[in-house]
């Protein structure tokens, strides 16, 4: 640690305080705040996390201004390239790429625990109303594994903490291709495990037992780097979910579940489903500037989805690598109108001097959406395919956590703004 400190001083008394500058590995510098209750009494206030650190990692790096994006140092667009999202689990959750030995025998670990116990599929699934949202069901699913799953469970035992990263990897293509099913009144797939972890996923969702399913390699390819591009990107809202809710010492099961909940919501992975609402709502090319007013009338709720970022102040390179993935789809699947609207809109909204002026540039999700259609995935299920990429981010961070010596119980402050100390009247005086 440098000595490298930053003083403040509190203009109504003269008293200063000292506090410490932590510099990454990458990255900006940042204050170490812990010690300025102690020094001033007073906390520090900042909603929505907009400034703040909530721990030191070592997982994810992004940099948002230049817009890029790294796995324990290695460039996503070089690991899209080069791996599969097997290997990038594998990297996410062990800090160092796999060697040939190591990535099989990882596949082995991961495809050998893919089944669910049976009255998860036949009891639990099944007892959702059929047209449960997908991610309704993948919320309570995924939380019930913690009662499968919590009897000896160990979090401190690293050998636990593996095994338990390896069942959520491997069950969760089996979940969400059951809540498919269980959507269209089909039988649940069993998975195969000879098949590549996408490849046994789409047969999972398109196969049924009557016939053969050949698995189609753009889409298998697709949908690997599509989940290679949404494993991880650390201190986001899911993230700082499962997080926060592992501080307690919970079961990591209901945690990744808390993780799940948070992701559904439309300005974190539920954006995917948005864009396509947003771009059937929208219709025709004719359409756009009459939304793009609507974005821009701070009367009005309706925002451009798929653009801005919290952190991206650039265009998120992952829709940079999603859009060349969208091209490759379409070319095979014939052609979406819904891919001409987008880029049409991109156009007109990268120039627009609202969006430029607030660096707003289009996000991961705003052709993720295209290409799960075209893959005849249907739109209710997008947020879902997010939280299967996601889930390995999850549990490295979670893994990361408890690990950590200085690891404590999460518990953020207030700034009270209700009534001050008041005494209960009588009833007759309320
Ligand atoms: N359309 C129109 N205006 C927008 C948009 C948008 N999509 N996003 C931000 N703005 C405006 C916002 O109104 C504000 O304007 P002003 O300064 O005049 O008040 C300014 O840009 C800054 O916005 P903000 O809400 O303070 O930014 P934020 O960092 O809190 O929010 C965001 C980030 C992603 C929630 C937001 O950009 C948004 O709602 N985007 C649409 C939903 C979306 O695509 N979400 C997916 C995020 S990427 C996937 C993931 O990581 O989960």
């Amino acid at each position: 640690m440098s000595d490298k400190k930053l003083t403040i001083s509190d203009n109504r008394n003269g008293d200063t305080f000292e506090l410490p500058i932590l510099t990454p590995t990458r990255g900006q510098e940042m204050v170490d705040i812990s010690s300025l209750p102690k020094q001033s009494g007073m906390f520090t206030y900042d909603p929505g996390f907009t400034a703040t650190g909530s721990t030191s990692s070592a997982i994810t790096f992004l940099d948002g201004d230049k817009g890029e994006l790294f796995y324990r140092g290695y460039p996503i667009e070089q690991l899209a390239e080069k791996c599969n999202y097997l290997e990038v689990c594998y990297l996410l959750l062990n800090g160092e790429l796999p060697n040939l030995d190591q990535s099989e025998q990882f596949n082995t670990q991961i495809m050998r625990r893919t089944m669910v116990a049976e009255n998860l599929r036949y009891g639990l699934m099944r007892s959702f109303n059929h047209d449960a949202h997908p991610m309704a069901m993948m919320t309570g699913v995924i939380g019930s594994l913690s009662a499968f799953y919590h009897e000896g469970m160990d979090i401190y035992n690293p050998e636990m903490r593996m095994l338990t990263a390896h069942r959520l990897i491997a069950k969760m293509p089996t979940i969400a291709a059951g809540c498919y099913k269980h959507n269209i009144g089909q039988p649940m797939q069993f998975p195969q495990n000879d098949l590549s972890y996408t490849g046994n996923l789409l047969k999972m969702m398109f196969g049924n037992p009557c016939e053969p399913y050949e698995i189609d390699p753009v889409a298998e390819k697709a949908l690997d780097i599509l989940f290679i591009l949404h494993a991880d990107h650390e201190q986001n809202a899911s993230t700082s979910t499962v997080r926060l809710a592992s501080s307690t010492g919970c079961n990591p099961y209901a945690a990744i579940a808390a993780g799940v909940a948070a992701l559904w919501g439309p300005a974190h992975g539920g954006a995917n489903e948005a864009v396509l609402t947003m771009l059937d709502e929208i219709g025709s090319v004719d359409n756009i500037d009459k939304y793009i007013a609507k974005a821009k009338d701070k009367n009005d709720p309706f925002r451009l989805m798929g653009f801005g970022h919290r952190v991206y102040k650039n265009y998120d390179p992952r829709a940079k690598l999603i859009k060349t993935v969208c091209h490759d789809v379409l070319a095979k699947y014939g052609n979406d109108p819904r891919l001409e609207l987008a880029m049409k809109l991109e156009e007109i909204a990268v120039t627009d001097e609202y969006f430029v002026e607030r660096k707003l540039y289009p996000n991961v999700d705003f052709y993720s959406g295209i290409i799960y259609a075209a893959l005849g995935i249907p739109v209710n299920m997008f947020t879902v395919m997010f939280t299967m990429a996601r889930t390995v981010g999850w549990i490295s961070h979670w893994n990361e956590m408890i690990e950590d010596p200085k690891m404590k119980i999460g518990r953020p402050r207030q700034l009270y703004t209700g009534k001050n100390m008041r005494n209960v009247p009588d009833m007759s005086d309320r």
